[in-house]
Protein backbone atom coordinates (compact mmCIF):
# COMPACT_ATOMS: atom_id res chain seq x y z
CA UNK A 1 0.00 0.00 0.00
CA UNK A 2 1.03 3.41 -0.69
CA UNK A 3 0.18 6.42 1.50
CA UNK A 4 0.32 9.98 0.24
CA UNK A 5 -0.61 13.02 2.19
CA UNK A 6 -0.60 15.62 -0.17
CA UNK A 7 -0.78 19.70 0.82
CA UNK A 8 -1.19 19.36 4.38
CA UNK A 9 -2.10 22.39 6.12
CA UNK A 10 -3.20 22.61 9.80
CA UNK A 11 -3.15 25.41 12.60
CA UNK A 12 -4.39 25.61 16.38
CA UNK A 13 -5.74 29.07 16.48
CA UNK A 14 -3.02 31.53 15.44
CA UNK A 15 -0.62 28.75 15.20
CA UNK A 16 0.21 27.29 11.71
CA UNK A 17 1.26 23.99 12.73
CA UNK A 18 2.03 22.35 9.01
CA UNK A 19 2.20 24.59 5.84
CA UNK A 20 1.48 22.60 2.93
CA UNK A 21 3.40 19.30 4.03
CA UNK A 22 3.98 16.35 1.78
CA UNK A 23 4.43 13.29 2.77
CA UNK A 24 4.20 9.64 1.51
CA UNK A 25 5.26 6.14 2.73
CA UNK A 26 4.79 2.62 1.32
CA UNK A 27 5.14 -0.97 1.57
CA UNK A 28 8.08 -2.59 2.24
CA UNK A 29 9.30 1.09 3.57
CA UNK A 30 10.90 2.31 6.72
CA UNK A 31 10.30 6.25 6.49
CA UNK A 32 12.01 8.52 9.10
CA UNK A 33 9.31 11.67 10.27
CA UNK A 34 11.95 14.00 12.09
CA UNK A 35 12.11 17.30 13.64
CA UNK A 36 12.94 19.26 16.35
CA UNK A 37 10.43 19.34 19.17
CA UNK A 38 7.16 21.46 18.21
CA UNK A 39 8.22 20.80 14.29
CA UNK A 40 4.45 19.23 13.79
CA UNK A 41 5.59 15.29 13.24
CA UNK A 42 2.73 14.16 15.71
CA UNK A 43 0.46 16.20 14.21
CA UNK A 44 0.97 15.32 10.90
CA UNK A 45 0.55 11.78 11.45
CA UNK A 46 -2.70 12.49 13.95
CA UNK A 47 -4.30 13.83 10.33
CA UNK A 48 -3.22 10.12 8.70
CA UNK A 49 -4.66 8.57 12.19
CA UNK A 50 -7.34 10.07 11.95
CA UNK A 51 -7.05 11.51 15.46
CA UNK A 52 -7.10 15.43 13.75
CA UNK A 53 -8.67 17.22 11.02
CA UNK A 54 -6.32 18.47 8.54
CA UNK A 55 -7.27 22.21 7.48
CA UNK A 56 -6.15 21.84 3.91
CA UNK A 57 -4.79 19.07 1.84
CA UNK A 58 -5.68 15.43 0.80
CA UNK A 59 -4.89 12.20 1.72
CA UNK A 60 -4.52 9.24 -0.48
CA UNK A 61 -4.07 5.35 -0.33
CA UNK A 62 -2.53 3.82 -3.73
CA UNK A 63 -4.25 6.81 -5.24
CA UNK A 64 -7.58 7.04 -4.01
CA UNK A 65 -8.79 10.02 -2.32
CA UNK A 66 -9.60 9.32 1.66
CA UNK A 67 -10.73 11.13 4.51
CA UNK A 68 -10.17 9.87 7.83
CA UNK A 69 -12.96 11.35 10.76
CA UNK A 70 -12.00 8.93 13.36
CA UNK A 71 -8.86 6.56 14.41
CA UNK A 72 -11.38 3.57 13.89
CA UNK A 73 -11.74 4.64 10.21
CA UNK A 74 -7.88 5.09 9.88
CA UNK A 75 -7.09 1.80 11.61
CA UNK A 76 -9.69 0.17 9.20
CA UNK A 77 -8.39 1.22 5.98
CA UNK A 78 -4.90 -0.39 7.40
CA UNK A 79 -3.35 1.91 9.60
CA UNK A 80 -1.79 1.36 12.61
CA UNK A 81 -0.96 4.04 14.85
CA UNK A 82 1.17 3.92 18.57
CA UNK A 83 0.86 7.36 19.99
CA UNK A 84 3.90 8.81 21.90
CA UNK A 85 1.44 9.23 24.67
CA UNK A 86 0.34 5.50 25.82
CA UNK A 87 -2.51 4.25 25.02
CA UNK A 88 -3.58 1.24 27.19
CA UNK A 89 -5.76 0.86 29.82
CA UNK A 90 -4.29 0.59 33.21
CA UNK A 91 -6.92 -1.61 34.88
CA UNK A 92 -7.25 -4.66 31.96
CA UNK A 93 -4.81 -7.63 31.61
CA UNK A 94 -2.32 -7.61 28.69
CA UNK A 95 -4.07 -9.89 26.64
CA UNK A 96 -7.27 -7.83 26.99
CA UNK A 97 -5.68 -4.70 25.71
CA UNK A 98 -3.98 -6.63 22.66
CA UNK A 99 -7.80 -6.44 21.40
CA UNK A 100 -9.18 -3.63 22.85
CA UNK A 101 -11.74 -2.91 19.96
CA UNK A 102 -11.46 -5.70 17.79
CA UNK A 103 -12.29 -8.30 20.54
CA UNK A 104 -12.78 -12.31 19.56
CA UNK A 105 -15.95 -13.62 19.97
CA UNK A 106 -17.23 -17.05 20.45
CA UNK A 107 -20.08 -17.73 18.15
CA UNK A 108 -22.66 -17.22 21.09
CA UNK A 109 -21.03 -13.30 21.10
CA UNK A 110 -19.17 -13.83 24.32
CA UNK A 111 -15.47 -12.86 24.11
CA UNK A 112 -13.17 -15.32 23.47
CA UNK A 113 -10.86 -15.31 26.38
CA UNK A 114 -9.33 -18.20 25.94
CA UNK A 115 -8.49 -17.79 22.63
CA UNK A 116 -6.81 -14.05 22.35
CA UNK A 117 -4.77 -15.36 25.79
CA UNK A 118 -3.53 -18.14 23.06
CA UNK A 119 -2.68 -15.41 20.51
CA UNK A 120 -1.13 -13.07 22.70
CA UNK A 121 1.14 -15.97 24.55
CA UNK A 122 2.17 -17.12 20.39
CA UNK A 123 3.12 -13.67 19.75
CA UNK A 124 5.13 -13.40 22.85
CA UNK A 125 6.82 -16.36 22.44
CA UNK A 126 7.89 -15.81 18.79
CA UNK A 127 9.12 -12.29 19.57
CA UNK A 128 10.84 -13.60 23.04
CA UNK A 129 8.70 -11.08 25.27
CA UNK A 130 8.74 -12.02 29.14
CA UNK A 131 5.79 -10.69 30.24
CA UNK A 132 2.56 -12.68 31.07
CA UNK A 133 0.06 -11.94 29.24
CA UNK A 134 -2.60 -12.33 32.53
CA UNK A 135 -0.74 -8.72 34.43
CA UNK A 136 -2.37 -6.31 34.83
CA UNK A 137 -1.45 -3.20 32.57
CA UNK A 138 -1.36 -1.15 35.98
CA UNK A 139 1.54 -3.27 37.30
CA UNK A 140 3.85 -3.04 34.74
CA UNK A 141 7.09 -0.80 33.91
CA UNK A 142 6.82 2.10 31.57
CA UNK A 143 8.86 0.07 29.13
CA UNK A 144 7.18 -2.96 29.30
CA UNK A 145 3.97 -0.80 28.44
CA UNK A 146 5.46 0.38 25.72
CA UNK A 147 6.46 -3.32 24.40
CA UNK A 148 2.98 -4.32 24.78
CA UNK A 149 1.62 -1.19 22.68
CA UNK A 150 4.04 -2.41 19.91
CA UNK A 151 3.00 -5.99 20.05
CA UNK A 152 -0.44 -5.11 19.64
CA UNK A 153 0.05 -2.67 17.03
CA UNK A 154 2.29 -6.20 15.35
CA UNK A 155 -0.90 -7.86 15.96
CA UNK A 156 -3.53 -5.85 14.32
CA UNK A 157 -1.56 -7.05 10.47
CA UNK A 158 -1.79 -3.31 9.72
CA UNK A 159 -0.05 -2.11 6.11
CA UNK A 160 1.06 1.15 6.98
CA UNK A 161 2.30 1.29 11.14
CA UNK A 162 3.03 4.65 12.48
CA UNK A 163 5.36 4.37 15.44
CA UNK A 164 5.35 7.75 17.56
CA UNK A 165 8.52 7.76 19.57
CA UNK A 166 8.20 3.93 20.03
CA UNK A 167 11.63 3.49 22.29
CA UNK A 168 12.00 6.22 24.09
CA UNK A 169 12.23 4.12 27.59
CA UNK A 170 13.63 1.09 25.76
CA UNK A 171 17.04 0.14 26.08
CA UNK A 172 19.40 -1.46 23.75
CA UNK A 173 18.75 -5.33 23.72
CA UNK A 174 15.16 -4.27 23.90
CA UNK A 175 15.29 -1.65 20.89
CA UNK A 176 17.18 -3.98 18.81
CA UNK A 177 13.86 -6.85 19.51
CA UNK A 178 11.86 -4.18 18.48
CA UNK A 179 14.10 -3.43 14.96
CA UNK A 180 14.01 -7.25 14.57
CA UNK A 181 10.34 -7.31 14.12
CA UNK A 182 10.57 -3.94 11.84
CA UNK A 183 12.32 -5.92 9.29
CA UNK A 184 10.25 -8.60 9.45
CA UNK A 185 7.46 -6.60 9.02
CA UNK A 186 9.42 -4.88 6.22
CA UNK A 187 9.60 -8.30 4.01
CA UNK A 188 6.04 -8.44 4.47
CA UNK A 189 5.29 -5.16 2.62
CA UNK A 190 4.48 -3.17 6.01
CA UNK A 191 5.33 0.42 5.40
CA UNK A 192 6.73 2.08 8.46
CA UNK A 193 6.76 5.91 9.90
CA UNK A 194 9.18 6.15 12.62
CA UNK A 195 9.42 9.41 14.57
CA UNK A 196 12.25 9.56 16.74
CA UNK A 197 14.68 11.74 18.44
CA UNK A 198 17.71 8.89 18.89
CA UNK A 199 19.15 9.69 14.88
CA UNK A 200 21.28 6.62 15.78
CA UNK A 201 18.67 4.54 15.45
CA UNK A 202 17.05 5.87 12.26
CA UNK A 203 20.53 5.66 10.46
CA UNK A 204 20.04 1.74 11.55
CA UNK A 205 16.98 1.32 11.22
CA UNK A 206 15.30 3.41 8.12
CA UNK A 207 15.34 3.78 4.34
CA UNK A 208 13.76 6.96 3.91
CA UNK A 209 13.52 10.36 5.74
CA UNK A 210 11.58 13.73 6.08
CA UNK A 211 12.43 16.34 8.16
CA UNK A 212 9.97 18.81 9.37
CA UNK A 213 11.27 22.66 10.46
CA UNK A 214 7.97 24.69 11.69
CA UNK A 215 5.92 22.34 10.01
CA UNK A 216 7.85 22.54 6.63
CA UNK A 217 9.03 19.81 5.10
CA UNK A 218 12.90 21.26 4.73
CA UNK A 219 14.44 17.83 3.12
CA UNK A 220 13.85 14.43 2.60
CA UNK A 221 15.35 11.07 0.62
CA UNK A 222 17.31 8.28 1.18
CA UNK A 223 19.04 7.72 4.89
CA UNK A 224 22.00 5.74 3.08
CA UNK A 225 22.88 9.57 1.16
CA UNK A 226 22.66 11.76 4.45
CA UNK A 227 24.45 11.72 8.14
CA UNK A 228 23.78 12.13 11.40
CA UNK A 229 25.32 16.02 11.32
CA UNK A 230 23.23 16.66 8.35
CA UNK A 231 20.44 15.44 9.45
CA UNK A 232 20.31 17.50 12.37
CA UNK A 233 21.60 20.46 10.78
CA UNK A 234 18.13 19.96 8.70
CA UNK A 235 16.26 19.84 11.88
CA UNK A 236 17.31 22.53 13.91
CA UNK A 237 18.42 25.35 11.10
CA UNK A 238 22.70 25.15 12.20
CA UNK A 239 25.26 23.14 12.83
CA UNK A 240 24.58 21.07 16.54
CA UNK A 241 27.35 21.26 18.79
CA UNK A 242 28.68 17.71 19.62
CA UNK A 243 30.71 18.62 22.65
CA UNK A 244 29.64 19.55 25.49
CA UNK A 245 30.67 21.68 28.71
CA UNK A 246 33.37 19.95 30.72
CA UNK A 247 33.25 18.04 33.63
CA UNK A 248 33.09 19.31 36.93
CA UNK A 249 36.53 18.15 38.51
CA UNK A 250 35.94 20.10 41.87
CA UNK A 251 33.94 18.08 44.10
CA UNK A 252 32.63 19.60 47.44
CA UNK A 253 31.22 17.76 50.54
CA UNK A 254 29.33 14.38 50.89
CA UNK A 255 25.66 15.01 49.96
CA UNK A 256 24.04 11.42 49.68
CA UNK A 257 25.22 7.94 50.72
CA UNK A 258 23.48 4.61 50.77
CA UNK A 259 25.05 2.10 52.86
CA UNK A 260 23.75 -2.20 52.15
CA UNK A 261 20.24 -0.44 50.76
CA UNK A 262 17.79 -3.12 49.94
CA UNK A 263 14.07 -3.59 49.29
CA UNK A 264 13.60 -6.64 48.20
CA UNK A 265 12.69 -7.88 44.90
CA UNK A 266 13.36 -4.96 43.68
CA UNK A 267 17.15 -4.48 44.54
CA UNK A 268 19.76 -5.49 47.30
CA UNK A 269 22.94 -3.79 49.25
CA UNK A 270 23.38 -0.92 47.27
CA UNK A 271 26.21 0.95 48.60
CA UNK A 272 27.11 3.90 47.18
CA UNK A 273 28.31 8.30 47.68
CA UNK A 274 27.73 11.36 45.75
CA UNK A 275 29.35 14.65 46.46
CA UNK A 276 28.25 18.14 45.73
CA UNK A 277 29.71 18.99 41.83
CA UNK A 278 29.27 15.40 40.93
CA UNK A 279 27.51 13.31 38.18
CA UNK A 280 27.04 10.46 38.94
CA UNK A 281 25.32 8.06 36.38
CA UNK A 282 23.23 4.58 36.80
CA UNK A 283 22.52 2.56 33.97
CA UNK A 284 21.40 -0.85 33.38
CA UNK A 285 18.55 -2.69 31.39
CA UNK A 286 14.79 -3.54 32.28
CA UNK A 287 14.60 -4.55 35.72
CA UNK A 288 17.32 -3.14 37.22
CA UNK A 289 16.17 -1.41 39.86
CA UNK A 290 17.28 1.87 39.32
CA UNK A 291 14.77 3.61 39.65
CA UNK A 292 13.31 2.11 42.63
CA UNK A 293 16.83 2.76 44.14
CA UNK A 294 16.51 6.32 44.00
CA UNK A 295 12.68 6.58 44.37
CA UNK A 296 13.37 5.42 48.09
CA UNK A 297 15.58 8.06 48.80
CA UNK A 298 12.99 10.42 47.35
CA UNK A 299 11.03 8.20 49.91
CA UNK A 300 7.97 7.32 47.52
CA UNK A 301 8.94 3.59 47.28
CA UNK A 302 7.95 2.98 51.48
CA UNK A 303 10.13 0.56 54.12
CA UNK A 304 13.95 -0.25 53.07
CA UNK A 305 16.63 -2.02 54.43
CA UNK A 306 19.93 -0.86 55.29
CA UNK A 307 21.10 3.54 55.93
CA UNK A 308 20.89 6.70 53.94
CA UNK A 309 23.23 9.14 55.30
CA UNK A 310 22.64 12.93 53.68
CA UNK A 311 25.14 15.25 54.59
CA UNK A 312 27.19 12.77 56.61
CA UNK A 313 23.82 12.26 59.07
CA UNK A 314 21.64 9.28 58.85
CA UNK A 315 18.43 9.72 57.76
CA UNK A 316 14.92 7.40 57.71
CA UNK A 317 12.73 8.77 54.94
CA UNK A 318 9.16 8.14 55.10
CA UNK A 319 7.65 10.50 52.76
CA UNK A 320 8.52 12.50 49.80
CA UNK A 321 7.69 15.40 51.13
CA UNK A 322 10.30 15.25 54.06
CA UNK A 323 13.26 14.19 51.11
CA UNK A 324 12.16 17.62 49.10
CA UNK A 325 12.50 19.12 53.06
CA UNK A 326 16.09 17.78 53.06
CA UNK A 327 16.84 19.33 49.51
CA UNK A 328 16.15 16.07 47.27
CA UNK A 329 14.21 16.49 44.35
CA UNK A 330 13.61 13.17 41.98
CA UNK A 331 12.45 13.68 38.51
CA UNK A 332 10.16 10.83 37.59
CA UNK A 333 11.27 8.30 34.71
CA UNK A 334 7.85 8.08 32.59
CA UNK A 335 6.49 11.28 31.79
CA UNK A 336 3.52 10.45 30.85
CA UNK A 337 1.93 8.83 33.78
CA UNK A 338 4.11 10.05 36.81
CA UNK A 339 4.92 13.66 35.69
CA UNK A 340 1.93 15.71 33.76
CA UNK A 341 -1.03 16.67 35.05
CA UNK A 342 -3.53 16.71 32.17
CA UNK A 343 -6.44 18.99 33.85
CA UNK A 344 -3.24 21.74 34.95
CA UNK A 345 -2.25 24.13 32.84
CA UNK A 346 1.33 24.69 31.44
CA UNK A 347 2.65 27.32 34.71
CA UNK A 348 0.41 25.52 37.10
CA UNK A 349 2.57 21.99 36.37
CA UNK A 350 5.27 23.60 36.28
CA UNK A 351 5.52 25.17 39.36
CA UNK A 352 3.64 22.38 41.55
CA UNK A 353 6.25 21.34 43.31
CA UNK A 354 7.35 25.02 44.28
CA UNK A 355 3.92 26.22 45.18
CA UNK A 356 4.30 25.94 49.08
CA UNK A 357 7.00 28.48 48.71
CA UNK A 358 5.34 30.51 46.68
CA UNK A 359 2.00 30.60 49.01
CA UNK A 360 1.96 33.27 51.73
CA UNK A 361 -0.76 33.11 54.30
CA UNK A 362 -3.11 30.81 51.57
CA UNK A 363 -2.68 32.95 48.64
CA UNK A 364 -0.04 32.07 45.88
CA UNK A 365 2.10 34.98 44.90
CA UNK A 366 0.78 34.61 41.31
CA UNK A 367 3.46 37.61 39.84
CA UNK A 368 6.89 35.79 41.50
CA UNK A 369 5.35 32.18 40.21
CA UNK A 370 4.89 33.60 36.87
CA UNK A 371 8.26 35.43 36.83
CA UNK A 372 10.30 32.00 38.20
CA UNK A 373 8.79 29.86 35.25
CA UNK A 374 8.96 32.18 33.00
CA UNK A 375 13.22 32.43 33.97
CA UNK A 376 13.12 28.50 33.05
CA UNK A 377 11.08 28.45 30.24
CA UNK A 378 13.82 31.13 28.65
CA UNK A 379 16.80 28.66 29.81
CA UNK A 380 15.05 26.08 28.53
CA UNK A 381 13.26 27.24 25.57
CA UNK A 382 10.66 25.94 26.26
CA UNK A 383 8.10 26.09 22.92
CA UNK A 384 4.74 27.08 23.97
CA UNK A 385 2.21 29.41 23.63
CA UNK A 386 0.77 30.93 26.62
CA UNK A 387 1.88 29.44 30.31
CA UNK A 388 -2.30 29.24 30.61
CA UNK A 389 -2.71 27.05 27.98
CA UNK A 390 -3.41 23.35 28.35
CA UNK A 391 -0.39 21.28 29.31
CA UNK A 392 -1.79 18.40 26.57
CA UNK A 393 -1.46 21.60 23.53
CA UNK A 394 2.49 21.20 24.29
CA UNK A 395 4.73 18.68 22.08
CA UNK A 396 5.68 16.03 23.45
CA UNK A 397 9.37 17.03 23.90
CA UNK A 398 8.24 20.42 25.12
CA UNK A 399 6.33 19.00 27.97
CA UNK A 400 9.13 16.93 29.34
CA UNK A 401 10.72 20.79 29.71
CA UNK A 402 8.43 21.80 31.71
CA UNK A 403 9.12 18.98 33.61
CA UNK A 404 12.40 19.28 33.88
CA UNK A 405 12.01 23.47 34.68
CA UNK A 406 9.59 22.42 37.44
CA UNK A 407 12.42 20.34 39.20
CA UNK A 408 14.99 22.82 38.44
CA UNK A 409 13.04 25.37 40.36
CA UNK A 410 12.98 23.38 43.80
CA UNK A 411 16.72 24.83 43.78
CA UNK A 412 17.92 20.83 45.66
CA UNK A 413 21.17 19.96 46.83
CA UNK A 414 20.32 16.86 45.08
CA UNK A 415 18.71 16.43 42.22
CA UNK A 416 17.72 12.51 40.74
CA UNK A 417 16.88 12.89 37.05
CA UNK A 418 15.55 9.72 35.72
CA UNK A 419 15.66 9.51 31.87
CA UNK A 420 15.55 13.16 31.42
CA UNK A 421 16.29 13.21 27.86
CA UNK A 422 13.16 11.20 27.33
CA UNK A 423 11.24 12.80 23.77
CA UNK A 424 14.33 15.63 23.22
CA UNK A 425 15.24 17.19 19.81
CA UNK A 426 19.22 16.72 19.13
CA UNK A 427 19.46 20.57 20.21
CA UNK A 428 17.08 20.36 23.44
CA UNK A 429 19.74 17.39 24.75
CA UNK A 430 22.31 19.11 24.36
CA UNK A 431 21.36 22.17 26.55
CA UNK A 432 19.84 20.03 28.96
CA UNK A 433 23.41 18.35 29.36
CA UNK A 434 24.89 21.92 29.83
CA UNK A 435 22.34 22.86 32.71
CA UNK A 436 23.08 19.29 34.63
CA UNK A 437 27.10 20.27 34.42
CA UNK A 438 26.22 23.97 35.48
CA UNK A 439 24.48 22.80 38.29
CA UNK A 440 27.65 20.56 39.22
CA UNK A 441 29.53 23.21 39.35
CA UNK A 442 27.80 25.39 41.49
CA UNK A 443 27.75 22.65 43.81
CA UNK A 444 24.48 20.16 43.04
CA UNK A 445 25.10 16.35 43.74
CA UNK A 446 23.82 15.01 40.76
CA UNK A 447 22.44 11.24 39.89
CA UNK A 448 21.34 10.80 36.18
CA UNK A 449 20.16 7.55 35.66
CA UNK A 450 19.56 6.88 31.95
CA UNK A 451 19.30 4.03 29.46
CA UNK A 452 21.49 5.44 27.08
CA UNK A 453 24.97 4.51 27.18
CA UNK A 454 26.07 7.50 25.51
CA UNK A 455 24.27 9.76 27.85
CA UNK A 456 25.82 8.56 30.72
CA UNK A 457 29.43 8.99 28.92
CA UNK A 458 28.80 11.86 27.89
CA UNK A 459 27.69 13.92 31.38
CA UNK A 460 28.39 11.62 34.45
CA UNK A 461 31.85 11.55 35.83
CA UNK A 462 31.68 8.23 37.30
CA UNK A 463 28.84 5.55 36.67
CA UNK A 464 27.08 2.75 38.32
CA UNK A 465 26.19 -0.22 36.03
CA UNK A 466 22.99 -2.42 37.79
CA UNK A 467 21.63 -5.89 37.04
CA UNK A 468 19.08 -7.43 38.32
CA UNK A 469 18.94 -5.64 41.47
CA UNK A 470 22.72 -5.37 42.02
CA UNK A 471 25.58 -2.96 41.87
CA UNK A 472 27.78 -5.14 39.29
CA UNK A 473 30.58 -2.48 38.88
CA UNK A 474 31.77 0.73 39.31
CA UNK A 475 33.05 2.75 35.78
CA UNK A 476 35.33 5.81 35.41
CA UNK A 477 37.49 7.14 32.94
CA UNK A 478 39.02 4.85 30.88
CA UNK A 479 36.59 2.03 31.81
CA UNK A 480 33.58 3.84 30.90
CA UNK A 481 32.85 2.99 27.64
CA UNK A 482 29.43 1.46 25.82
CA UNK A 483 30.99 -1.83 24.99
CA UNK A 484 31.77 -1.68 28.85
CA UNK A 485 28.55 -0.67 29.75
CA UNK A 486 26.34 -3.31 27.36
CA UNK A 487 28.58 -6.35 28.76
CA UNK A 488 27.57 -5.34 32.56
CA UNK A 489 24.40 -4.23 32.09
CA UNK A 490 23.88 -7.53 30.59
CA UNK A 491 25.16 -9.63 33.70
CA UNK A 492 28.72 -10.21 31.85
N1 LIG B 1 -4.23 19.96 20.64
C1 LIG B 1 -3.42 21.01 20.42
N2 LIG B 1 -3.83 22.28 20.72
C2 LIG B 1 -3.03 23.34 20.50
N3 LIG B 1 -1.78 23.25 20.00
C3 LIG B 1 -1.32 22.05 19.69
C4 LIG B 1 -2.10 20.86 19.89
N4 LIG B 1 -1.38 19.79 19.48
C5 LIG B 1 -0.19 20.28 19.06
N5 LIG B 1 -0.15 21.63 19.17
C6 LIG B 1 0.98 22.50 18.78
O1 LIG B 1 1.42 22.09 17.51
C7 LIG B 1 2.84 22.20 17.42
C8 LIG B 1 3.42 20.91 16.91
O2 LIG B 1 3.24 19.90 17.87
P1 LIG B 1 3.58 18.38 17.60
O3 LIG B 1 3.06 17.62 18.77
O4 LIG B 1 3.10 17.98 16.25
O5 LIG B 1 5.18 18.41 17.61
P2 LIG B 1 6.22 17.22 17.43
O6 LIG B 1 6.99 17.49 16.19
O7 LIG B 1 5.53 15.92 17.55
O8 LIG B 1 7.21 17.48 18.66
P3 LIG B 1 7.89 16.45 19.74
O9 LIG B 1 9.15 15.96 19.12
O10 LIG B 1 8.21 17.33 20.93
O11 LIG B 1 6.90 15.39 20.07
C9 LIG B 1 3.33 22.63 18.78
O12 LIG B 1 3.59 24.01 18.74
C10 LIG B 1 2.17 22.31 19.70
O13 LIG B 1 2.16 23.20 20.79
MG1 LIG C 1 5.42 14.46 19.02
Amino acid sequence: MKVSMNGIVKSFGANNVLRQVDFSVEGGEICALLGENGAGKSTLMNILGGVLQPDEGTIELDGKRVSFHSPAQSLHAGIAFIHQELNLINDLRVYENMFIGREIRTPAGFINDQEERRQTEDLFRKLDIGIDPLSKVSLLDASYKQIVEISRALMMKASILIMDEPTTSLTDPEIERVFDMLRTLKKQQVGVVFISHKLREVMEICDTYAVLRDGVLVSSGLVRDTSIPLISRDMVGHDVRTESLEQNADLGEEVLRLHNLTLEPYYRNVSLQVRAGEVLGVTGLLGDGRSEVFRTVFGDMGKYQGQILIKGSPVRIKSTRQALKMGVAYMPRNRKENAIIKDMDILDNGTIVTLPRLTRMGLIRRREQLEQFEEQRNHLQIKMGSPRDAIGSLSGGNQQKVVLAKWLMTHPRLLILDNPTQGVDVGAKEEIYDIILQLARSGVAVVVLSNEAQEIIRVCSRALVMYHGDVRAEIAGETMTEANIMRLATGG
